[in-house]
């Protein structure tokens, strides 16, 4: 716990290939290192301050769910245990061991296959405004946080500044292709399906979630993170009450506290106090506890 928290990573003192807000890539040719760092992202920008341990669950969250679904669809990952990546990487175990993932490089879709179970966010704001959610006409009455009939595939794409932006399945199909958009949102509505049933018997509703897909030799493969707390919204089904917003397994104490702080969502966040770093990766260790069923990292 007094550890420090991993908000950059360097392999031998060099710098990763590429950094997203979270992830570190280090880029292997055919294969990437993808290193969950202890970054944390709120309105779109990255807190000088990281969440200690953050890297690890959502790593040992997507390595548990890629388990309980591969037989569902191909997936990237090839291993995460450290003694198959290159010895680099193994001579700075402390740094990487625990968030790391060796995967199969593939061309990503500019798509990203958000699934729905409920109502919540920009599904909820587009029902109210509309009675759709990126195309699909839904039954009239419905509240916020209300369960859908069926889960719905609610694509988007990343505008240039990085804002998601929802579209209609079809214009995800016009983009990425009638076939794959197909195959890869069938395959997001199976995910999503198994891990709602095997949620469920924990007690976390999965409300929504985030897939990102690519292809590797002309076949369809599930990458990135899957069903964690930073891609997904996760309820306590034991609070469950809709008609309005839910309790959930991530950032809410970050956003709280950086709405009272005045900061104008322009610039970079003010720092966040230990109290707020505390209680966060506490949530965070919650959703990892609760859906592993393990204690400790
Ligand atoms: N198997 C894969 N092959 C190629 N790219 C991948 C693979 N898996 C994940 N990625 C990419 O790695 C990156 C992960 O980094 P991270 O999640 O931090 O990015 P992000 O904040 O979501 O997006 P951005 O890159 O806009 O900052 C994403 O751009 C994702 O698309
Ligand atoms: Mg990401």
């Amino acid at each position: 716990m007094n550890t420090q928290a991993i908000c950059e990573t360097n392999l031998q003192g060099r710098k990763p290939t590429r950094q997203g807000k979270v992830r570190d890539l280090y880029d292997l040719g055919d294969r990437l290192v993808l290193v969950a760092t202890d970054r944390i992202s709120a309105f779109d920008w990255v807190n000088p301050v990281g969440i200690r341990d953050k890297g690890k669950i959502l790593t040992q969250i997507s390595l548990y769910w890629f388990e309980q679904i591969k037989d569902i669809v191909k997936n990237h990952l090839i291993s995460a245990d450290l003694a198959d990546f290159p010895t680099e990487f193994q001579q700075q175990r402390e740094m990487f061991e625990g968030r790391s993932m060796l995967v199969h490089k593939c061309e990503m879709f500019p798509v990203e296959f958000v699934i729905r179970g409920y109502l919540a966010g920009s599904g909820w704001k587009e029902y109210k405004q509309a009675g759709t959610v990126c195309g699909h006409s839904l039954p009239a009455g419905l509240v916020e946080s209300s369960k859908l009939d069926q889960p719905i595939y609610t694509p988007a794409t990343k505008a240039t500044d990085g804002h998601d932006i929802n579209i209609s399945p079809d214009e995800a199909g016009k983009i990425i292709g009638e076939d794959l958009n197909t195959k890869a949102s069938n395959a997001a509505l199976q995910v999503y399906s198994r891990a709602r049933d095997i949620a469920a018997a924990k007690g976390i509703i999965v409300c929504d979630t985030k897939f990102e897909f690519g292809v590797l030799n002309g076949e369809l493969v599930l990458a990135d993170e899957i069903l964690t707390p930073d891609s997904s919204r996760f309820w306590p089904a034991g609070q469950y009450a809709p008609g309005g917003p839910q309790p959930s397994f991530d950032k809410q104490f970050v956003r709280d506290y950086l709405e009272t702080t005045g900061w104008d969502k322009n610039s970079p966040q003010p720092p966040l106090p230990e109290d707020v770093v505390e209680r966060t990766r506490q949530k965070y260790m919650d959703a990892y506890t609760l859906i592993t069923g393990k204690k400790d990292l």
